[in-house]
């Protein structure tokens, strides 16, 4: 196989990271991309990726921009990692709008944006991938954590759509539906809290406040191993030869289990609920 080009955005740590140093090993070119100082990726300029400062919520122009340059620097894009993103979290009733906005320039219209700037040049070649990082959260929603929810709900569904609306260019997609793999995301440096001063939802943060912390670096997915199942779907090869890339995949067993519960409760719900449901059809 002809070695792939990859851009991946949020390259400063955790999955994008893990990507960066997986796909350099398998003899691919990569553009990794993070926000701020591009000393930041220093190391990884070391090992051979290519290397661009950019943050997922510039303007639409800036971003093309930069792909365009990236495209200049390499050639040719046949991979677009839509790693980039970050935890809002709060009670509902105290997150401000804005706080809700934060959350969606990053991990919804940053993932839009630069899926807008890269897809001009797979559509022309009639062939690439674009990989988007779907949660738990991005299929059941758990107090203390709808902004993360919303954004994640919002883009697995957009990333659907577009599926549908690539595979005739040869474009393939996939959600990789990724459990709690040990990563910074969680940590108290990254994670954001809305101001919590409601005390009728003290119980409601306590308990949020303790999964977080139950799960802070100690998150039973191995990032190296996820990211490598992931390249080898998009590359066709190892675990996945022979299978096409699915429109979704879980990773990790509490993701497994997660979906199971969700589908579970649905056919409950379509079963205790059905007979008065399919009543309100016309006669
Ligand atoms: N780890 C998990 O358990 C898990 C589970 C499901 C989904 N995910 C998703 O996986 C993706 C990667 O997360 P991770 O676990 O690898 O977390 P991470 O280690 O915190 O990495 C997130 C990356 O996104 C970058 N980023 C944040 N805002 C950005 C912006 N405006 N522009 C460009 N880059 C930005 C961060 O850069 P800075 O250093 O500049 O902040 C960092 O490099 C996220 O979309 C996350 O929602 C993770």
């Amino acid at each position: 196989m002809a070695p792939l080009v990859w851009f991946i955005t949020g390259c400063s740590s955790g999955l994008g990271e893990c990507f960066v140093r997986e796909v350099l090993s398998r003899g691919d070119r990569v553009v990794a991309t993070a926000r701020g100082d591009p000393t930041r990726l220093k190391h990884l300029e070391e090992l051979g990726a290519h290397t661009m400062d950019l943050d997922v919520t510039a303007t639409q122009d800036e971003l093309n921009s930069k792909v365009k340059e990236a495209v200049e620097r390499v050639e040719r894009i046949d991979v677009l990692i839509n790693s980039a993103g970050y935890f809002e979290a709060g009670v509902t009733e105290e997150v401000t709008d804005e706080t809700f906005k934060l959350q969606f320039e990053v991990n919804f219209f940053g993932v839009l944006k630069m899926t807008r700037a890269v897809l001009p040049y797979l559509r022309k070649q009639r062939s690439g991938f674009i990989a988007f990082i779907g949660s738990p959260l991005g299929w059941k929603g758990v107090p203390g954590s709808s902004p993360y929810v919303a954004s994640k709900f919002a883009l697995e569904g957009v990333a659907e759509c577009i599926r549908g609306e690539v595979a005739q260019f040869g474009i393939r997609t996939t959600i990789f539906d990724a459990g709690n793999f040990k990563t910074p995301i969680l940590s108290p440096e990254r994670i954001k809290y809305s101001p919590h001063t409601i005390k009728d939802y003290a119980d409601t943060m306590q308990t949020f406040y303790g999964i977080i912390d139950y799960l802070d670096m100690k998150q039973p997915g191995d990032p190296k191993k996820g990211v490598k199942v992931m390249v080898d779907v998009i590359r066709g090869e190892g675990v996945s030869k022979g299978k096409p890339a699915p429109e979704r995949l879980p990773l990790g067993t509490d993701m497994m289990e997660y979906i199971r519960g969700k589908c579970n409760d649905s056919l409950a719900l379509c079963e205790e609920w059905g007979e008065i449901s399919r009543s309100t059809d016309f006669d």
